[in-house]
């Protein structure tokens, strides 16, 4: 095998037809939606990469803690030989795994964004040499195959990107996972938790609108595909704190009544003046939450790590 294999697992056009139904269903709902990730694009990708190096954006240095303090641990509870990553973006994290895991033969990132997973692939052979690389090109919400590769088996998914799923998308996702596993591999998830609002608004609001942009990506994403006449500047971006919920909820707001024509679905969607099209939610989670999440979906929740600072957590869970 090469060191480095890129599977398109999503055709292309099934990209483009669950961009098509996405946006349709989105935008003719009240209040008006669109699923986080048609975000990524290359663009998008690049823009996320700069919001994990913001000031006010604390998740990913607190994950990036935790897995420099216990990766040795995490690698010997579970000496696996293959490493799974879910939205994994540029890996730069998963370095510090990679490098602990010393009976690793293969590692799986599976992203939607083609330029993330050729740049993070490509980098990691020359850096890792012995290490196989098999990218996915796959949506982790629409009935992932991985590849037949040797166990036990770590199925990683950092970053929070978890908060990103509604709660009955978590349900069916974590037990989506716990079917790729094999009883004895586990999962290492990264979740954000609870805080206080003013630590995270403004980690979804920074004051150098690098996340507004990233937010506003989505239309221009919407423009390229599917020929849409969205004019991002006629948008604000809006980050919120759902108490009830415990989630942060992105937004942008119509700044004016205005009609956008989506040619491409024989659309035109009309926009109040101050309407919110919802682009994201982030859930925020607690120890129990999750534990009991996890063992919803068959899977034992064995360590739970945080940062000093108690922003993040980190959990390993076994396939029962
Ligand atoms: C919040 S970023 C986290 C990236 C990285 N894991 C980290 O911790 O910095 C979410 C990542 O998941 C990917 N993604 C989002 N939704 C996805 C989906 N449904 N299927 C596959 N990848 C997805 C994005 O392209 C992006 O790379």
């Amino acid at each position: 095998m090469t060191p480095f294999q890129l599977t398109r697992t999503l055709a292309e056009d099934a990209m483009d037809a669950a961009l098509r139904a996405d946006v349709r269903r989105g935008l003719t709902a009240h209040p008006k939606t669109l699923p986080p990730k048609w975000f990524y694009d290359a663009h998008g990708s690049d823009l996320f990469e700069q919001i994990t190096e913001l000031p006010e954006y604390y998740p990913t240095r607190a994950e990036r803690e935790i897995l420099l303090a216990r990766s040795g641990e995490i690698a010997a509870a579970l000496p696996a030989r293959t490493l799974i990553e879910l939205g994994s973006g540029s890996s730069d994290k998963t370095r510090h795994l990679l490098g602990a895991l010393t009976s690793l033969e293969t590692y799986v990132p599976v992203d939607v964004s083609e330029s993330a997973l050729t740049q993070a692939g490509k980098a990691l052979v020359a850096d890792f040499p012995g290490l196989s690389v098999h990218a996915l090109i796959a949506d982790f919400t629409a009935g992932l195959s991985l590849p037949a590769t040797p166990g036990p088996r770590l199925l990683a998914f950092l970053g929070g990107t978890i908060g990103n799923l509604l709660p009955a998308e978590r349900a069916e996702f974590l037990t989506a996972v716990r079917a790729l596993l094999s009883p004895g591999d586990a999962l290492l998830l990264g979740t954000d938790l609870v805080k206080d609002e003013r630590v995270l608004v403004p980690a979804y609001d920074d004051a150098a609108g690098v996340t507004a942009r990233f937010n506003k990506n989505v239309l221009t994403v919407v423009n390229r595909e599917l020929g849409a006449d969205f004019d991002p500047a006629a948008f604000d971006h809006v980050a919120l704190w759902d108490a009830e919920q415990e989630w942060i909820e992105m937004r942008l707001r119509s700044r004016v009544e205005q009609t956008v024509k989506i040619p491409a679905l024989d659309l035109a969607v009309d926009f109040a003046p101050g309407e919110e099209l919802r682009t994201e939610v982030s859930a925020k989670f607690r120890e129990d939450g999750v534990r009991a999440e996890l063992a919803a979906a068959g899977l034992e929740l064995s360590h739970w790590w945080t940062d000093p600072r108690g922003r993040f957590a980190l959990s390993l869970s076994t396939a029962r």
